[in-house]
């Protein structure tokens, strides 16, 4: 997570003042050389010409240039002191800086991951919703999401970087809330009306989300979780890869948990004929690749996420 902006001016703002601190105290250890040397110079000629001499006036002339040389000397010895003290004044109050800088940043950072433990607090409190709603879908959500992100992860998708990711599978039905009960409900197959008022929850959901700018990603979930590879499918009828990787993901995790659940109409297929009605599936309605990653996948595992869900 990078550092606040304006803590990132004021900690280049230090930088620059530190840089002409040295560029200070540089010019003055010059200085400082420079008068030594001439001090230097001048008491040579001084001890040169300090034998009896007819001169007097000479030797006193040089006599005085020699002491105003030592007391310019000690003056420039007090500043250069003077000087590495604000310097080392300075330096403290950068380390002083650095440490304010580090432990703001620390704390943004802690606030940062608390927001994003919230967030998925609260969508999962919707997800739970939901399901309230839906009694013999039973933990549908939790399972699918599970399932969903093992898939994502065989076919290589970087399940860390988009917690969105989780958050779509969880919502992916948050549409169906817009379907009347007396459809929703319906333990028998929908007529065609009823279908078409089923269908439309995909564009219900992603109108439910849009203003949820934080979950931009998951709306793609929920808006093309029907899609299918060929074309076929709802509400857009995107083929290949024009549906979002997320939605082909999720849409084997989905059919994977219908067929092997239980419902009012049929029960549930073994874990075989379910892998192998997916695998017939594979580039009709689902994406090749993602098959390919979901069949690598060994059935114990999938019936522990079941389980783990339940
Ligand atoms: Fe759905």
């Amino acid at each position: 997570m990078n550092a606040p902006k304006y803590l990132r001016h004021r900690f280049q703002r230090t930088r620059v003042d530190r840089s002409t601190d040295a560029d200070d105290t540089i010019d003055l250890r010059a200085a400082l050389m420079s008068a030594e040397g001439e001090a230097a110079a001048l008491r040579r000629r001084f001890e040169r010409t300090a034998p009896p001499t007819d001169d007097a006036g000479r030797l006193a002339h040089a006599e005085a240039r020699a002491e105003a040389a030592e007391a310019e000397l000690a003056a420039l010895r007090g500043e250069h002191v003077r000087a590495e003290r604000d310097a080392r004044l300075r330096e403290l109050q950068l380390e002083r800086y650095a440490d304010d800088l580090c432990a703001v940043f620390k704390e943004e950072r802690m606030r940062g991951r608390e927001l994003g433990r919230h967030y998925a607090q609260t969508v999962r409190a919707l997800a739970n919703a939901l399901e309230k709603r839906d009694a013999y879908t039973g933990k549908h959500a939790e399972r699918v999401t599970a399932y969903g992100l093992r898939i994502a992860r065989s076919v290589g998708l970087r399940i860390d970087a988009v917690p969105q990711l989780e958050f779509g599978f969880l919502l992916h039905d948050v549409g169906k809330v817009a379907v009347p009960d007396s459809v929703l409900y319906k333990p028998g197959r929908l007529d065609d009306a009823e279908f078409a008022l089923m269908a439309r929850h995909p564009v219900a959901g992603d109108e439910i989300l849009r203003h949820l700018d934080f979950l931009d990603d998951a709306r793609l979930t929920v808006r093309n979780h029907h899609e299918r590879w060929d074309g076929t499918g709802y509400p857009d009828r995107l083929a290949g890869e024009a549906i979002p990787l997320a939605a082909r993901v999720f849409a084997v995790a989905d059919a994977l948990d219908a067929l092997t659940t239980n419902r009012p109409y049929r029960a549930a297929a073994s874990w075989e004929s379910a892998r192998e009605e997916i695998l017939r599936s594979s580039g009709t309605h689902f994406d090749p690749a993602v098959v390919a990653g979901f069949e690598r996948i060994a059935i114990d595992e999938l019936i522990q996420i079941q389980e783990h869900a339940a």
